[in-house]
């Protein structure tokens, strides 16, 4: 498959996998999602760490694509969720090690990418946050289920509840990343763990992955499939009309509860 919104870079072992959408700040639309699947589901089987980053120097992603979700119905965002749940699930499942290299804006769908990842490193310049309802929707792509996993019901609840956006050292602080380098280095200490990585035996280090997840996915599919329906009915309501009409209108959003 030819990809429109993916750079890949391939070598000895450790590939690079580009989101890549600068109108959008690499805003994950459906067929990135459909790229993305795609692109895990046949990764070549001499790739043995996949690294994934955003292309340019802003954003790592900026989230879903609020210009394609604004006028989905409950259903469509029901689908929505699903389609980028499932790739996500595809990544933290592969078989070989993932590091996320945050290299700028992860919001939203960006920081659900990021957490999906098996390891997540940071520019300094990078920022975190799901402000998904301040758009009237909650978060999709199992960012409810895996943050609380990652930090903690407390400050995934404040994250989602405030949609507060927080710099590079206050994710690491939270444990959200592992490190923060300046954003010239992100790249070369990507490759370097990634390498270390690398030289370790391929079978132990997928069979520690499996047993990593096995506990901590316990209630996996469950939680995932409440998310999607529940992001789905905020479709069905008037404030993620508002939340994301207001988005792509510059203005505040008035929301009413219905
Ligand atoms: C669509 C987006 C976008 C997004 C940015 N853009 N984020 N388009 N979806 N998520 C577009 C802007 O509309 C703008 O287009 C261009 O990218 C540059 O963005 P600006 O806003 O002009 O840049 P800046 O002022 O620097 O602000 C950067 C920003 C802001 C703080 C990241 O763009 C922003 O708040 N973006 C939305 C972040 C967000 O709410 N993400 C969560 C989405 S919901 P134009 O055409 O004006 O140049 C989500 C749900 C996931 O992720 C779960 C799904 C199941």
């Amino acid at each position: 498959m030819e990809y429109s919104f993916l750079k890949i870079e391939s070598k000895d072992g450790i590939c690079i996998m580009k989101v890549s959408a600068p109108k959008s700040l690499n805003a994950l639309n459906s067929t990135i999602l459909k790229e993305i699947d795609d692109f895990v589901s046949n990764l070549d089987k001499s790739v043995r760490v996949l690294i994934i980053t955003g292309d340019g120097e802003k954003a790592f992603v900026a989230g879903a694509d609020i210009a394609e979700m604004a006028n989905l119905n409950e259903q469509q965002g029901y689908e929505f969720s699903k389609l980028g749940a499932l790739a996500f699930r595809r990544i933290e499942t592969l078989e070989i090690p993932v590091i996320a290299a945050v290299n700028g804006f992860c919001l939203g769908g960006g920081c659900e990418l990021a957490m999906a990842c098996d390891i997540r490193i940071a520019s300094n310049k990078a920022k975190f946050g799901q402000p998904e309802v301040g758009l009237g929707i909650t978060p999709g792509f199992s960012g409810t289920y895996r943050l609380a996993k990652l930090v903690g019901q407390g400050y995934a609840k404040e994250m989602i509840f405030t949609g507060k956006v927080i710099k590079a050292d206050e994710a690491l602080r939270i444990g959200l990343v592992n490190a923060v380098y300046e954003p010239e280095e992100l790249m070369d200490k990507a490759m370097e763990m990634a390498q270390t990585i690398k030289e370790k035996a391929p079978l132990a280090l997928q069979y520690a992955k499996e047993c990593i997840n096995e506990s901590y996915d316990l209630y996996a599919d469950g939680a995932i499939e409440m998310e999607n329906k529940d992001f789905g009915r905020c479709f069905a309501t008037e404030d993620q009309k508002e939340g994301m009409a207001a988005f792509l209108e510059k203005r505040k959003p008035n929301f009413v509860g219905k």
